[in-house]
């Protein structure tokens, strides 16, 4: 069977591409507004782009029929700073919640009792309930689509590791527990790990 994605209205588009590119990654997200406000949301289009700089991406749509823009995104439009927390099976019910329409002047860290912590780097906090956090600074945002969606790219100017999680300077995936999105509304762990060398090719 083939699927022309000229014949697909947004939804099933949507629907069929997050069923298809799985699992992915959360980014458990921290931006702050102008007055201070900590605003935090889940957004599973989320990836590592480079290691020279340290680059991520989000993509954030817009919401419902009137296309509004989230708070995460207009909060990073105006600080030009985020950081990102692991999602890990420990926070599975938080980013759940936090991923509520909810009006920019509640705070989804206090609504899902998560502890924000000072940043080193950016005025976002870090959640101190997530192993891992990036302190991230704006590098640009691309407007893409008629959604339209902004992809977000980000530089990591901290990293943070929970010692107990790091082995031979790199995370354990079994100490993390990540979780990891599929299509529909179902979630992953990170339990069945298998490991395969990578072949050798003399260079000619
Ligand atoms: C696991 C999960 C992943 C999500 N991924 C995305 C995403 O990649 N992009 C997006 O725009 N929304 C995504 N959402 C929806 C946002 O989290 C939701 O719209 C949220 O209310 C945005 O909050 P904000 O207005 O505080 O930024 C996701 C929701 C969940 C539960």
């Amino acid at each position: 069977m083939f699927i022309d994605a000229t014949g697909l209205d947004e939804r099933a588009a949507y629907r069929l591409l997050i069923s298809v590119i799985v699992p992915r990654p959360i980014a458990f997200v921290t931006t702050v507004n102008d007055a201070g406000l900590v605003n935090l949301a889940p957004f599973s289009f989320f990836n590592g782009i480079s290691g020279d700089p340290p680059l991520v991406s989000i993509a954030i749509g817009r919401r419902g029929r009137e296309r509004t823009k989230k708070d995460t995104l207009r909060n990073i439009e105006s600080t030009r700073e985020f950081v990102v927390n692991v999602a890990t099976e420990e926070l599975a019910e938080s980013v759940n919640l936090s991923s509520g329409d909810y009006p920019p002047e509640v705070s989804e860290v206090d609504l899902a009792k998560l502890t924000a912590v000072a940043s080193d780097r950016v005025k976002p906090p870090r959640l101190r309930e997530s192993p891992i956090n990036l302190e991230c600074r704006l590098v640009e945002i691309h407007e893409l689509g008629a959604g339209p969606t902004s992809l977000v790219i980000g530089e990591v100017l901290r990293f943070h590791v929970r010692d107990e999680i790091l082995s031979e300077g790199v995370v354990d995936p079994a100490k993390l527990r990540p979780i990891a999105r599929l299509g529909g509304d179902f979630y992953c762990r990170v339990r069945d790990l298998f490991e395969m060398k990578r072949p050798h090719v003399p260079r000619r």
